[in-house]
């Protein structure tokens, strides 16, 4: 009786829904099921925090509505992380604003900028909200493929003039979900020469910086020069300190462009449940020494697994950052029925590359979110399908 909206209609269908459906099914069936599927840490949140939230949680101070655009000390304490993480300096009244999770800012962000048809240029394969967020704007997406022979960044010289001029907003993230690419200096600087010369907002997705390998640390875009014009950066609190049920990020850079944010979320939230944001101080102003050793966790795992998917034949992608491994799939099946066989044949949850795009096509995508013993037994069932 009731006709869905057009842009909700026309949303991508969320593959990951039935992947879940699928899973929950194996393991109703009693199967021993490896859940590689989800970027979902397994590892608990630091202890410190929890007890920050406990305390917090409490007081009935903190029970009332939150201030919209985050206490000042968390603006406070998130200028200070990225001071001392990135020495960008931020003032954490104009160039700060927490968000309810990143994926809730970078969904509604688009909402501020883009008038009907107007074009965000969206890297592909991606995090799914970019398009999303997109279509719910009334925006077009323009697909940018990210391609293996170009180490997964985007070609901007291939970007057509009409569709430059069109465009109002440009999504990049690095280190990247799903390809575990990391983006050059050389090439963040073109990107903001391509930005300013054309007028486009680039929106930056750090939700992966603090988790890399080997010596490497990632950068923020704000650290280069003429970035502050025409960046906002999204940064979450989930991976970094084990976080992703609590829902805290935020987005920091351009004056303009954070209050436009701003202004969009006064009219749909109001503001993160202030224990939370409590908490969020104590993780981003506490010890971080559980990073270190959360990196040598995950190293550990992704060495195991590119190792043994190697010595399998298998082509895999190693991480520098980022908990994901990216894998080309052997024997060219389509994405999507490699991962049936893998969850069939194997009891092996791996995220087709289709999910994340077109591009992404011919891939698959494997967390290393499961304990070393249970990747040394995907080994083990690998070789039965290998
Ligand atoms: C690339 C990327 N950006 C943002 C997010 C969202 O993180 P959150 O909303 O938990 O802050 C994720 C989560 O998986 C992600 O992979």
């Amino acid at each position: 009786m009731f006709k869905i909206s057009k842009k909700v209609q026309s949303l991508p269908a969320y593959l990951f829904l039935e992947i879940d459906k699928a899973k929950r099914k194996a393991r109703a069936e009693g199967r021993d099921i490896i859940d590689l599927g989800v970027g979902d840490p397994d590892q608990p949140t630091p202890d410190f925090i929890i007890q920050a939230l406990n305390k917090a949680v409490s007081d009935s101070a903190n029970h009332r509505y939150a201030l919209d655009q985050g206490m000042p000390a968390l603006r406070n304490a998130i200028s200070g992380w990225y001071k001392r993480r990135f020495n960008v300096n931020l003032n954490s009244d104009t160039e700060v604003l927490p968000l309810i999770g990143s994926k809730e800012g970078i969904a509604h962000f688009p909402l501020a900028y883009l008038n009907q048809g107007d074009v965000s240029l969206v890297p592909d394969p991606c995090y799914p909200p970019y398009k999303g967020g997109t279509i719910l704007a009334g925006g077009r997406v323009e697909l940018l493929p990210l391609l293996e022979s170009n180490s997964f960044l985007p070609d901007l010289t291939k970007i057509p003039f009409f569709t430059r001029k069109k465009a109002k907003i440009i999504f990049v993230n690095y280190p990247n979900n799903p390809t575990n690419a990391c983006a050059s200096d050389d090439f963040y600087k073109s990107l903001i020469e391509f930005a300013t010369r054309n007028k486009i907002i680039i929106i930056s997705d750090l939700a992966y910086s603090e988790m890399a390998y080997d010596g490497y640390k990632p950068r923020s875009l704000l650290e280069f020069d003429g970035a502050r014009a025409v960046v906002i950066e999204f940064h979450s609190l989930s991976k970094t300190y084990n976080m992703t049920g609590w829902r805290i990020g935020w987005a920091c850079g351009n004056t303009q462009l954070v209050s436009a944010l701003a202004k969009v979320k006064s009219n749909l939230d109001s503001g993160i449940f202030s224990a939370v944001q409590l908490a969020g101080i104590a993780a981003l102003e506490g010890p971080q020494e559980h990073i270190k050793s959360m990196c040598a966790l995950y190293q550990e795992r992704r060495d195991i697994l590119v190792n043994g998917l190697v010595s399998l034949g298998w082509k895999p992608i190693k991480p520098k950052a980022t908990f994901y491994v990216w894998i080309k799939i052997p024997n060219r099946t389509d994405s999507i029925n490699f991962a049936s066989r893998l969850l069939n044949e194997a009891d092996i949850v791996a995220t087709p590359g289709i999910g994340f795009g077109r591009y992404g096509e011919g891939y698959i995508r494997m967390a290393l979110t499961v304990p070393k013993e249970r990747i040394g037994l995907t080994l083990e069932r690998l070789k039965k399908i290998s």
